[in-house]
């Protein structure tokens, strides 16, 4: 299996999704889209709910938060260790059962994750961050500030 693909410079929305970079079979797209899009992708699927105030205003300012910490639409052109770094927060905030938002699951239901589906998310972003190990040179992991000079 060819690991890595191309990242074809296409002027979409799409075009630096972490798909195009990595796998991701269809069970993690599937979580990820229920669970994860509407705050750390650029496919948010905005409820009718988000034009009552103050629930919409609570709500796009997750969203734009999330997305600025860590986005799945932009992912592939983030830096290698940025990559790195955040796949690692994905495995410790799903362990963790801190992600999805309790205050968004609360709403949505459907997004809660159960042992089955956090287990394979983990496994998922383990098996990328290994990948990545023995693809990449050791430096490209690590933040340029913390690199021996
Ligand atoms: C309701 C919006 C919302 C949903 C849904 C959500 N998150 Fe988050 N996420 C946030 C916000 C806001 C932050 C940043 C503040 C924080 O850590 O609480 C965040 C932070 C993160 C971070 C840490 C990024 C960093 O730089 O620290 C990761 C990784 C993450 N989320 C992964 C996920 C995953 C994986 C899912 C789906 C299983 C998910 N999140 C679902 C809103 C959300």
């Amino acid at each position: 299996m060819q690991f890595f693909r191309p990242n074809l410079n296409v002027a979409n929305s799409t075009v630096n999704d972490i798909s195009k970079l990595y796998p991701v079979p269809d069970s993690v797209k599937a979580i990820i889209k229920t669970s994860c899009n509407d705050c750390h992708s650029n496919y948010t699927v905005y409820p009718w709910y988000v034009n009552i105030q103050p629930v919409g205003w609570w709500l796009t300012n997750h969203i734009n938060d999330g997305k600025k910490h860590f986005n799945f639409s932009e992912f592939a052109a983030y830096p290698i260790y940025r990559q790195y770094d955040k796949l690692g927060d994905v495995i410790e905030l799903i362990d963790k059962d801190e992600m999805p938002l309790s205050s968004y699951t609360f709403i949505h239901r459907d997004a809660i994750l159960n042992a089955g589906e956090r287990t394979l998310l983990i496994d998922w972003a383990k098996m990328l961050k290994d990948n990545m190990k023995s693809t990449y040179p050791a430096d490209s992991l690590i933040k340029p500030k913390d690199r021996k000079k």
